[in-house]
């Protein structure tokens, strides 16, 4: 190596510790993640600053981070898969693990090409989900990398985009509503093809002449209490939770007017108002104030 080339190098590295430092630590996709099918359709490029995935007619291909997180503040940009992406599905998700487990997740379903992506959320506890909401965005989500984040504390959940809250479950447990309080996740992502359900019921087939489909993903950064499985069974931040500045956040006025103009303008679909799908009554959590 040129001195020119380790000097640079060090200055990179101390830059990056520095910036860890500072709490706005970048991740590095070979350090964080890893690829868990797909085989060459998953790619981590640009010296782990860039992970691509594909989809082509053969497989999709997907990643998932190697640790597991309890409670934190997860941001990641992702470019979806331009032109004609009806069929495709990116899902985004955080999980754990058994048939009783909990999920919140982000699905992204394609469209065909200038219709709107639809922005599918749920999230599952003790193994059950129905609880979806689904969004517009009010971007083109192809044309550049957009910030999709997840804020998972004690108190509740909260999707945001760009760093808008589009979406809050508030942990109801006290009134007995399940809450991921105690399974440590995993975030998860792939791209699949799902066109026997995610174009309204198969009405549009995937259009393989597009193939391989990609999405990108940078700035993967998880300000979050890293899991320690057995035999320590613990949570590496739990000691300092109460510093963590997600770790009691809500929604200040500008959250709750921002949510309020998303919920109102770019909600399409919100099981809170399925009265049809649940005659016996709305589920507990949709009766209570909607972002405490
Ligand atoms: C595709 O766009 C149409 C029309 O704009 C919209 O009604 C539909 O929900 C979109 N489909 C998906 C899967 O997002």
């Amino acid at each position: 190596m040129s001195t020119w080339c380790s000097n640079s190098a060090k200055l990179l590295l101390s830059v990056y510790v520095m910036s860890c430092l500072l709490g706005a630590c970048a991740g590095d996709f070979y350090q964080d993640m890893e690829i868990t099918w797909g085989d060459h359709r998953a790619k981590i490029l640009n010296g782990g600053q860039l992970l691509t995935l594909s989809l082509d007619k053969a497989s999709g291909s997907g990643f998932q981070s190697k640790h597991e997180y309890l409670f934190g503040r997860i941001d990641m940009q992702i470019k979806l898969v331009p032109g004609n992406s009806a069929g495709t599905v990116t899902a985004y998700y955080l999980s754990s693990q058994g048939p009783t487990h909990d999920e919140i997740d982000f699905e992204f379903l394609g469209n065909l090409s200038g219709q709107p992506y639809t922005l599918h959320t749920n999230v599952f506890t003790q193994g059950k989900g129905n609880r979806e909401q689904q969004f517009h965005l009010w971007f083109d989500p192809t044309k550049t990398f957009h910030t999709y984040s997840l804020l998972w504390n004690p108190q509740r959940i909260i999707f945001l985009v760009d760093n808008i809250p589009i979406r809050v479950y508030n942990n109801l447990e006290s009134h007995g509503v399940a809450f991921p309080s105690n399974q440590p996740m995993r975030i998860y992502s792939s791209l699949w093809n799902a066109d026997d359900w995610a174009t309204r019921g198969g009405l549009v087939k995937t259009d393989w002449t597009q193939a391989p489909f990609t999405a990108s993903y940078r700035n993967f950064k998880a300000d979050a209490c890293i899991w320690s499985p057995p035999p320590s069974s613990s949570s590496s931040c739990s000691s300092k939770l109460q510093d963590k500045p997600w770790s009691n956040q809500g929604l200040d006025a500008s959250g709750r007017n921002r949510i309020r103009w998303v919920q109102s303008k770019y909600m399409v679909y919100n099981y809170c108002t399925d009265l049809k799908r649940f005659p016996q009554g709305l589920p507990l959590e949709c009766r209570r104030s909607r972002f405490l």
